[in-house]
C-alpha cells in the first residue's frame, strides 16, 4: 500500500496534488511520501515481531537521502551502509555508530580506519584478507572490531543476474564451505572479534524458496561453527525481498517471511539482523516527469518523449526494469506508446509498445515504485543536472535534494592553464 493515490481524478501524493510539486519545482522530480515510508517499516517490523529483539537496518544504498534517513531512524531503524559516504550520511540522520552495519565487498583501509574510529557496529567481512586487514587497522587504533564474516552459499535467488548476489561466481562474501577455516583463523586475531554471520542473496526476490534455502545452509554452518567452540551470537539475514513494480506481481508478503524466518531460524539462539531496502522505499517513491513531445513511430504507437531519461531513472535501461507509467490526470481511456527519454541512446527507453493513459505535450506523469534505487542512481549523462528530490507529509511537500544545475557541474570543471 502507498499514498500515491488519485484525489477527484487527480494524481496526488498523499494531500499534495503532483502539479503543485512540479510548479515548484520543476521536472523531472522524485516524490517521496513519509506516510508511505513510515508504514513499511512498520509492516516490515511488526512481519519480525515473533523474533527477539531483531535488529533492523536500512539499506541506505537503496535511498540515501537525508530526510528519508531521518525517517527511517524515527522508525527505530539502524543502517546497512556500504562505503564512507554512506556511514555519513546514516551518522548524520541520527544513527547511532552501534547501530549501523558496515558492508561491502571493497572496504578501503581509510573506511574501515574511519569506521573503528566512530565506532560503528558491526563489521560485515567479505574475505579473509579483508578480515585480517581490518585487525591490523584495529589493533593500530587499540580498539577492537566488532565483526562478521558474509559466507556466499551458492543459491540461485532468482532474480536478475545484475542483481543476484548468493552465486559460488559472484564476487560476495566467502564460499560457504571455506567459512569455517576463514572464521577459525580470523577468531584467533586480537583486536577482532567475530560474533557471527551475515549473508545476501539478491535483491527483488520474489520467492521465499531461495532464500530458506540459504538460511538452512546458514542453520547447519552455525552448529558446525559451534561444534569447533566458535561463539556465535549474530547472524545478519541480508534484505532483499521483491515489491511489486506491476500487475501479476506477486512478491511475498513481509509476514510470510518473517514467519519463514521464525522457523528457520527458532532454535539458532543468536540475534537476527535484517538490511531491507527496496520493500521499505520502492513504492514510497515515484519519479514525476512531463511530456515534452509525442511524434511517430514506425509502428502504430507513437512515441512519448518526457523530460526523465535514463540518467535519473536508471532500472529500465540497467535491467529492463518496468515501471509504470500513469498520466497525473487520467481519463479513463487507454493508448499505445513507447516512452522514452531525451538522451541519445536507445537504451533510453522506459517502455516500448505499452498500454498507458492517454498523454500529450505538457502533460505530467509518473513513474512507480521509483523510490527505491532511483534518485541514487542518476547520474549527469548528457550534461543534465542532477534529479531533485521532494518528501510529501500530509498536506506540505519540502525539497529535500535540490536539482543540481548544469552549470553547477560545469564549474566544477577546469582547463589547465596549458591547454588554455
Ligand atoms: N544488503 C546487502 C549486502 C545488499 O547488497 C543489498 C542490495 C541490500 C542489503 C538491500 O537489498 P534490498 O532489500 O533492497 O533488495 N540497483 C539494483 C539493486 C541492487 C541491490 C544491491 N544490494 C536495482 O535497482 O534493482
Amino acid at each position: 500500500m502507498n499514498h500515491f493515490h488519485l484525489i477527484d481524478g487527480v494524481l496526488h501524493a498523499e494531500n499534495v496534488p503532483l502539479a503543485d510539486i512540479a510548479d515548484a519545482v520543476g521536472t523531472p522530480v522524485y516524490v517521496y511520501s513519509r506516510a508511505t515510508f513510515e508504514r513499511h517499516a512498520q509492516v516490515f517490523r511488526a512481519a519480525l515481531s515473533g523474533l527477539d529483539n531483531p535488529h533492523l537496518a536500512f539499506a541506505v544504498k537503496s535511498n540515501p537521502n537525508l530526510a528519508v534517513l531521518k525517517i527511517l531512524a524515527r522508525q527505530g531503524y539502524g543502517a546497512d551502509v556500504v562505503s564512507g559516504g554512506e556511514m555519513d550520511r546514516a551518522l548524520a540522520a541520527g544513527m547511532a555508530a552501534e547501530d549501523i552495519v558496515f558492508s561491502g565487498v571493497g572496504k578501503t583501509a581509510e573506511e574501515m580506519t574511519r569506521a573503528l574510529k566512530v565506532g560503528i557496529g558491526q563489521f560485515n567481512i567479505e574475505s579473509e584478507e579483508e578480515g585480517v586487514e581490518l585487525a591490523a587497522l584495529a589493533a593500530a587504533l587499540g580498539l577492537t572490531a566488532q565483526a562478521v564474516l558474509r559466507i556466499n552459499p551458492d543459491v540461485d535467488a532468482g532474480t536478475h543476474g545484475k542483481i543476484s548476489t548468493g552465486k559460488a561466481d559472484n564476487k560476495f562474501g566467502v564460499g560457504i564451505d571455506r567459512a569455517p577455516g576463514i572464521y577459525a583463523r580470523l577468531s584467533t586475531l586480537p583486536h577482532l572479534h567475530m560474533r557471527g554471520v551475515a549473508l545476501h542473496i539478491g535483491s527483488q526476490l520474489t520467492s521465499l524458496e531461495p532464500l530458506e534455502t540459504a538460511f538452512q545452509k546458514v542453520g547447519i554452518l552455525l552448529q558446525e561453527l559451534r561444534g569447533a567452540g566458535h561463539e556465535v551470537t549474530h547472524v545478519d539475514l541480508g534484505g532483499g525481498l521483491g515489491v511489486r513494480y506491476r500487475d501479476g506481481d506477486n512478491p511475498p508478503e513481509p509476514a510470510a517471511y518473517g514467519a519463514m524466518v521464525a522457523r528457520v531460524t527458532k532454535d539458532w539462539g543468536v540475534r537476527l539482523m535484517f538490511e531491507p531496502g527496496r520493500v521499505i522505499a520502492g513504492n514510497a517513491g515515484v519519479l514525476l516527469t512531463r511530456v515534452i513531445r509525442v511524434k511517430p513511430g514506425a509502428g502504430k504507437a507513437p512515441f512519448v518523449i518526457v523530460d526523465a531519461a535514463m540518467n535519473d531513472l536508471a532500472r529500465p535501461a540497467l535491467y529492463d526494469a518496468w515501471h509504470d507509467f500513469e498520466a497525473v490526470v487520467p481519463n479513463g481511456q487507454k493508448m499505445m506508446a513507447n516512452i522514452v527519454g531525451p538522451v541519445c541512446e536507445t537504451g533510453d527507453t522506459f517502455a516500448m509498445g505499452r498500454n498507458i493513459d492517454p498523454v500529450a505535450p505538457n502533460d505530467l506523469a509518473i513513474f512507480r515504485t521509483a523510490g527505491a534505487y532511483g534518485a541514487t542512481m542518476a547520474s549527469t549523462y548528457n550534461s543534465r543536472g542532477l534529479v531533485p528530490e521532494v518528501l510529501v507529509d500530509g498536506e506540505k511537500f519540502a525539497v529535500v535534494a535540490e536539482r543540481i544545475a548544469p552549470a553547477t557541474i560545469l564549474a566544477a570543471e577546469h582547463v589547465p592553464d596549458w591547454l588554455k
